[in-house]
């Protein structure tokens, strides 16, 4: 039976299949659309960006540059954004004019950072989840550069007082790209030097993005983790880039493809950045047998195309220290998977995940029990037996892009039916989700 026919608004009822197969292109990243769009709307000259995110988070991002000046051109999956050269202007509207963030906490984040060295004051809101995720995270860096910013009890709406920066020593008390990008970005506009100081190395999206864009950066790696440096007055000119396919939204492929024995899967132009390439030790860890059929690389991000298949029997994982920082955003389907693991997975320092979208962990927990699962619940993670069978059930997405779709793998080896709420969501990040999984799942 087919998952699409039985959609509504926004529920989509997912059966189970007999395996997994087929070859599909990925969307562009998220993360690296992003930073694309944000580096684009602020260089000089027009970037063409092929292969651009289709997910709504990115578009936020390009709204906003536009908001600011920027001049955006969707043909398609190519998007074409002239820069304002340096130059960001304080959106018109009343009162002041506001940056409408929608879902995306990347955008909230990484663009605090461009703006908090312009002339001008900057509003930024977002939707229902994004008005309550934490903000004091970028406050602190850029106030000790020099900006001011306005949170409400540390969450959006948000506004940014911009102002002559200055470069400081940072040094990263949590594990965040996001924080990462506000200050490099924030750097290139400060006086002097800035650098950050990171103990967990997070995804470096925004270094080569930074770089391709013209920028000059300096790695150190010391006792206290990575140092990256950043000399301010730095301008960035415009770019030609495919972005490649997203690793996170394949996670939810990969992870189906454990499912089956009957399993192969291609997927192409994929993005093999290494500090987003965990998932991929993950599904062989836990019994997938991947093959990386060519690598190539542009801008400093590399891209290939992979062939997967189950070997052996799908076995268990613990995940915990730096893996789960780098793998944050796929413990949601790897949890959503555990139970039909031999030896189940057992998650650990994890705890950003109850700040992400949604509680994450509260979610999942309260999505497994929903389908017959037995789980432990942890402050900074999870414990989830193996050797589980589940029944379909009623999913609660909480309107959180990942948990709608970890689920809708999860709902491919139950018994019976899964209807999942606020499917919607999907369309943050992977808007195709749901129609691809309906053409490779086999039934
Ligand atoms: C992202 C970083 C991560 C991740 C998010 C995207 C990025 O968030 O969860 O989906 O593009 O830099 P944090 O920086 O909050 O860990």
């Amino acid at each position: 039976m087919s998952s699409i026919p039985h959609t509504s608004s926004s529920n989509v009822i997912v059966s189970p299949a007999r395996g997994f197969r087929g070859s599909v292109t990925l969307p562009g990243d998220k993360s690296i659309s992003h930073r694309y769009a944000m580096l684009a709307g602020f260089a000089e000259g027009t970037s063409r960006l092929m292969n651009f995110s289709t997910g709504a988070d990115p578009h936020s991002s390009l709204g906003c540059m536009r908001a600011m000046g920027a001049k955006v051109t969707t043909l398609g999956k190519t998007i074409e954004v002239t820069g304002t050269g340096g130059v960001l202007h304080q959106p018109k509207g009343d009162p002041g004019g506001s940056l409408d963030c929608g879902n995306s906490g990347s955008t909230m984040r990484m663009l605090a950072g461009l703006v908090a060295a312009q002339k001008g004051t900057f509003r930024f809101v977002g939707d229902e989840s994004l008005s309550v995720r934490p903000m004091e995270r970028i406050r602190k860096p850029l106030e000790q550069m020099g900006a001011r910013i306005d949170l409400t009890e540390g969450h959006a709406p948000m506004v940014v007082h911009g102002g002559k920066l200055t470069g400081v020593a940072f040094e990263a008390p949590i594990a965040s790209a996001q924080v990462k990008t506000a200050v490099l970005f924030a750097g290139l506009q400060a006086q002097g030097v800035t650098s950050i100081t990171e103990r967990v190395r997070t995804r470096d999206h925004t270094e080569h993005a930074l770089r391709a864009f013209g920028a000059t950066l300096q790695r150190a790696d010391g006792r206290e983790g990575e140092r990256l440096a950043i000399t301010g007055g730095q301008k960035l000119r415009a770019i030609e880039a495919t972005v490649p396919g997203d690793m996170s939204s394949a996670a939810f492929f990969l992870c189906a493809c454990l499912l089956f024995e009957d399993s192969n899967l291609v997927l192409d132009a994929l993005g093999m950045n290494p500090t987003r390439a965990a998932m991929l030790d993950v599904i062989s860890a836990m019994g997938g047998v991947i093959k990386v059929l060519d690598v190539q690389e542009t801008h400093g991000e590399m891209a290939g195309t992979i062939q997967v298949n189950r070997g052996r029997a799908l076995v268990g994982i613990d995940i915990a220290g730096e893996r789960a920082a780098q793998l944050i955003d796929e413990l949601p389907v790897i949890a959503a998977i555990a139970p039909y693991t031999e030896g189940g997975v057992r998650i650990r320092d994890a705890k950003e995940l109850r700040v992400k979208e949604s509680d994450r962990i509260a979610l999942v927990v309260k999505n497994l029990r929903a389908m017959g699962a037995e789980v432990t619940e942890l402050e900074d993670g999870m414990d989830i037996p193996g050797g589980q069978r589940l029944r379909g059930g009623v999913i609660d997405s909480g309107m959180d892009h990942r948990i709608a779709m970890a689920f809708a793998i999860a709902a491919l080896r139950a018994e019976g039916e899964t209807e999942i709420r606020g499917a919607e969501a999907a369309r943050i990040s992977f808007p195709e989700f749901f129609t691809w999984l309906d053409e490779l799942a086999l039934r």
